[in-house]
């Protein structure tokens, strides 16, 4: 696209498959977390969450990175975090003594982190094995397992189902997915080499 000149004409497909079930999440508080680049396709719904920031009770955002170096959305992030109706935590693998945040994977949040998980949604993207454990997580502090999202990142090449690029055992990441809810593929998920 970088190299195309003004003029040319640019094919777009989509959007397809499951989004982030804002709406049904209003009502509840909302945790999203998101590890690494995963905090980019998180962006749309923290939006939408903030644009209608009554509708929801109490919003928490953790994201892990790698290194401090690693953080996405970095000047962002520190707008958001002067917002008094958004709760958001940071944290990275390993740094040097210039970082004063938090050290440790992202799921080392989750038991500090200011929410009622009985009426909490959580929205998680990020590694699958990060996703993973953050589910885990977020089970232990009783969130509801039915209102625990996650995204799943296959190649894709259809979208439409019929390619079998995307296919995850039984599921299709570009037509059933990308946005499961977690109970519905716990099993496949957890099932190493599918
Ligand atoms: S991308 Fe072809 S089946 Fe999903």
């Amino acid at each position: 696209m970088a190299r195309m000149k003004a003029g040319e004409i640019i094919g777009i497909r989509g959007p397809f498959g499951t989004p982030w079930p804002v709406q049904e999440a209003e009502g509840n508080d909302l945790v999203i977390i998101g590890g690494g680049i995963g905090l980019a396709p998180l962006r749309p719904a923290l939006y939408y969450t903030l644009a209608n920031r009554s509708r929801f009770g109490k919003v928490v955002l953790l994201y892990g990175t790698r290194t401090p170096q690693d953080i996405l959305y970095r000047k962002e992030l520190e707008a958001l975090r002067a917002r008094f109706d958004l709760d958001v935590d940071v944290t990275v693998d390993r740094a040097g003594s210039d970082w004063h945040g938090d050290v440790g994977v992202v799921t080392r949040l989750i038991p500090k982190a200011s929410f009622d998980p009985a009426s909490t949604f959580a929205f998680i993207c990020g590694p699958e094995v990060m996703m993973r454990f953050t589910a885990m997580a977020l089970q232990k502090r009783e969130v509801p397992l039915q209102n625990i999202y996650l995204t799943m990142e296959r190649n894709m090449k259809c979208a439409i189902g019929l390619c079998g690029h995307c296919q995850m055992g039984p599921l299709f990441v570009c037509k059933d997915g990308p946005v499961f809810r977690y109970d519905r593929i716990r099993d496949i998920f957890t099932t190493r080499e599918i």
